[in-house]
């Protein structure tokens, strides 16, 4: 699956702001070996895009009817020799074609502690919301490889912080947001590069 170049080629998925993908752009921008090449959305008006405009990075829009289409949305990973694929907020199931095109090399995020408050619909404020009703003491993010069942794929990386019991979904989703940056892409970054993490 690697290219010719030497480079690793990551594209990355987003639906929604793209604070994550922002991230990776920053984290990745004078990398040795891996480049973020492609950020694709779902959405036409998602805020990612404008921010993969100012970093000048290359970026489409597959449209949710188009993910369908193994044509088409293999003929964009191919063209763009990519490599692996991250996903950030991407909210919608990534089709067997492509988990099976890219074995192993299709990432997620989830902003909570897998496998519990995963599934289809638990995104975003949902999943915060059902944490806070749950009473747990303990949330934290799971970075985990992608197959084609919602947050089900294989565990690579999890790390907790404390629920405050006066957090509001919003308050909780700022302090996720903020280990999701200190861990996402170093976490991608060691699994690429040596497997582990
Ligand atoms: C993150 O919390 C991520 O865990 C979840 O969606 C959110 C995306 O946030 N999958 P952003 O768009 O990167 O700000």
């Amino acid at each position: 699956m690697q290219n010719n170049g030497n480079r690793i080629r990551i594209a990355m998925l987003a639906s929604g702001t793209g604070t994550n993908v922002e991230n990776f752009i920053r984290y990745f921008a004078s990398h040795a070996q891996i480049d973020i090449s492609l950020v694709v959305s779902n959405k036409a008006d998602a805020l990612v895009l404008s921010r993969a405009v100012n970093a000048g990075i290359p970026h489409l829009v597959i449209r949710n009817d188009q993910w369908n289409d193994p044509d088409l949305v293999l003929g964009i990973f191919t063209e763009s020799r990519i490599d692996f694929i991250v996903l950030a907020g991407f909210l919608i199931l990534v089709p067997a074609f492509l988990i099976r095109q890219y074995p192993d090399k299709i990432i997620n995020i989830h902003p909570a502690l897998l496998p519990q408050f995963g599934g289809k619909g638990m995104y975003g404020r949902h999943v915060h919301k059902a944490v806070l009703e749950s009473g747990n003491p303990l949330s934290g993010i799971s970075i985990h490889l992608v197959n084609e069942r919602y947050d089900e794929g294989r565990l690579l990386f999890q790390t907790t912080l404390a629920v405050d019991p006066a957090d509001t979904p919003e308050s909780l989703a700022t302090k996720i947001h903020k280990l999701e940056y200190e861990h996402f892409p170093r976490v991608v970054e060691a699994y690429i590069l040596t497997g582990t993490c």
